[in-house]
């Protein structure tokens, strides 16, 4: 798949082409990336809309050859690892899970939702700078904490590895037939009007 090539999806109503051209893929190149232009995407994150402006998105980042990276890619499960360790950064998304007021921590029930903004802007930021940003479940939370000295009150989320695409054919043969852009359930099957 060309990076650069426009996406196979089709929208059921006319939307913004960047909405079907970002995807997920797991090719990468083992471009390194500068903190600089990480940073970019981090400021994008930083400007989601979040409950009460509470911003309860955090991040711990490493660059490709750095010891954040190495410790990073030590928590992804080993079917991550094996494509994600040629991204360029990977970052671990956490929120934190409560919000002070009046010197008391009252848990913010929005965290996970607003996180979940947060690493979509991430995601179009990295788009419109010709990256990609592929998002994973798949790692040790345990051993994240630990390596990562995570405070008690953060809750993981997710890791994210951004790089340049590479090519399909430079990944392990079991993965090469998923490098495709998925599909959508039809957006009827998913918005009802009035009701659910
Ligand atoms: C929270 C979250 C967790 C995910 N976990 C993994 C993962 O562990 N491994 C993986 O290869 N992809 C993972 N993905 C990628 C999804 O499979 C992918 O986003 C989805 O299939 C839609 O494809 P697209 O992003 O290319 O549109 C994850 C995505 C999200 C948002």
């Amino acid at each position: 798949m060309n990076a650069h090539a426009p996406s196979p999806r089709l929208a059921d109503h006319a939307i913004d082409p960047i909405f079907l051209n970002r995807h997920s893929p797991r090719a990468f190149t083992e471009a390194t990336l500068t903190e600089a232009d990480l940073l970019a995407l981090l400021e994008a994150a930083r400007w989601a809309p979040s409950a009460s402006n509470n911003q309860p998105w955090r991040f711990a980042y490493g660059l490709r050859g750095d010891a954040g990276f190495a410790k990073i890619a030590d928590t992804l499960v080993p079917f991550n690892c094996a494509w994600a360790e040629k991204a360029s950064a990977l970052v671990v998304i956490a929120s934190k899970s409560t919000v002070e007021k009046d010197g008391v921590a009252n848990p913010n029930p929005w965290a996970a939702f607003d996180a979940g903004a947060a690493w979509m802007s991430l995601a179009l930021q990295a788009h419109l700078k010709g990256l990609f940003a592929h998002a994973m479940g798949g790692f040790d939370k345990a051993k994240a904490t630990d390596l990562l000295g995570v405070p008690a009150d953060y809750t993981l989320h997710a890791v994210v590895a951004i790089g340049t695409q590479g090519a399909a054919d430079t990944l392990p043969e079991g993965l090469r037939a998923r490098e495709v852009h998925s599909p959508r359930h039809p957006l009827s099957e998913i918005a009802k009007h009035g009701s659910f």
